[in-house]
């Protein structure tokens, strides 16, 4: 029996946002009341995790003065020596206060739109001071609920300069970090602009600074279109984008559910690990997940631990999945590693192509085999074999 017990080098993080979370939401009030940062950091160190993440004002109030926020800070930087427990990355939260009702990068109103990128300059120093590798950018509020209120390419436009005014930024200050945009398709804001993995890369390939842009999909928020997230993922690694993930679950196209990872869609889950796991993804293994407000704080960290262990349960699974020699045949009979084969000779000519005879007829009679492979994708999914 494999032990699923986490370990620092599994590079397991976590938001404090996450289990801190009080359980507020649209329909009622709190549930939990609040958690000391310091406290979440000992916790999770417990647990096995890694890091731990947050945004700016997770951890220093909204409208601290400096002396607040430097005593906050040396009492956090306390707690993460003592544990071990790293900060690989901080956000800024532009999506709170009422001053952010319209977005922070894109709100129609300059004197916003200059505060909020203030605020995430301020908070970039900060993140650099905790070692943090990946800055991360959500924007949450950056959208409409109507269509005369917002001209998107004008927005678009905005968006561009502040992402790389901030990339540029770093780059004077020779910090060691890289931006990650987080796409949404909508929640807060009814439609939220860069809502999908792919119109977050398409933007990236428009900025100056865009080499030290990267994303951060969340697998909910790609769920919430009814998109694949594995296939998202792959599309980001292939770009040579995925600079961070936020890992939890979400059954189908509803509200945002940040569900703990493994929870929602598990085939998904396990497709997902595989490609993390064997892709070349280096980062943290990030959960971004809401414990539900029927919980107390023991299920809090129930849920925070249930979080890791699935993740480990669906490695361990992938790995045998990939080592089982059935695969491996089942793999060959659906010619899934032709598809590395290029569909052109080294040299060839187009000519060439053109002059080729093909027997379409047989080739429309061959089956592709991939029922048999899912069902042994299933069998080790299921851990039976
Ligand atoms: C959400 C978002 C947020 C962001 C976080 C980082 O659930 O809607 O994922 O949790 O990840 O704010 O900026
Ligand atoms: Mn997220
Ligand atoms: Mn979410």
């Amino acid at each position: 029996m494999t032990d699923f017990t986490p370990k620092r080098e599994d590079k397991f993080s976590f938001g404090l946002w996450t289990v801190g979370w009080l359980g507020r939401d649209p329909f009622g009030e709190a549930t939990r009341s609040p958690l000391d940062p310091v406290e979440a950091v000992h916790r999770l160190s417990d647990l096995g995790a890694y890091g731990i993440t947050f945004h700016d004002d997770d951890l220093v109030p909204f409208g601290s003065d400096a002396s607040e926020r430097s005593a906050i800070v040396s009492r956090f930087r306390g707690a993460l020596d003592e544990t071990g427990l790293a900060v690989p990355m901080v956000t800024t939260n532009l999506f709170s206060h009422p001053v952010f009702k319209d977005g922070g990068f894109t709100a129609n109103d300059r004197d916003v739109r200059r505060f909020a990128l203030r605020k995430v300059l301020r908070n970039v120093e900060l993140a650099a001071e905790l070692g943090a590798k990946t800055f991360v950018a959500w924007g949450g509020r950056e959208g409409a609920e109507s269509g005369a209120a917002k001209d998107v390419r004008a927005a678009l436009d905005r968006y561009r300069e502040s992402v790389d005014t901030v990339a540029a930024f770093i780059k004077e200050r020779g910090y060691d970090l890289k931006l990650a945009l987080e796409p949404k398709p909508n929640e807060p804001r009814g439609d939220i602009l860069l809502p999908t993995v792919g119109h977050a890369l398409a933007f990236i390939n428009e900025l100056e600074h865009g080499d030290i842009v990267g994303v951060n999909p969340e697998v909910g928020h790609e769920q919430m279109a009814g998109l694949n997230f594995a296939h998202g993922i792959a599309q980001a690694l292939w770009s040579g984008k995925l600079f961070h993930i936020d890992l939890n679950g979400q059954s189908g196209i509803k509200y945002d559910q940040d569900l703990r990872f493994g929870a929602g869609d598990v085939r998904n889950a396990f497709f997902l690990v595989d490609l993390l796991e064997n892709g070349g993804y280096e980062g943290p293994r990030h959960f971004d997940f809401k414990p539900p407000r029927t919980e107390d704080y023991d299920g809090v960290w129930a849920s925070a631990a249930g979080c890791m262990r699935n993740y480990l349960i669906l490695k361990e699974r992938a790995a045998a999945f990939r080592a089982d020699p059935r695969v491996k045949e089942a793999l060959e009979a659906s010619r899934v590693g032709e598809l590395s084969t290029p569909t052109l000779g080294a040299g060839e000519k187009v000519s060439d192509l053109l002059a080729e005879d093909f027997d379409v007829d047989a080739a429309a009679e061959r089956g592709m085999a991939f029922e048999k492979l899912d069902q042994l994708a299933m069998d080790h999914l299921l851990g039976v074999q």
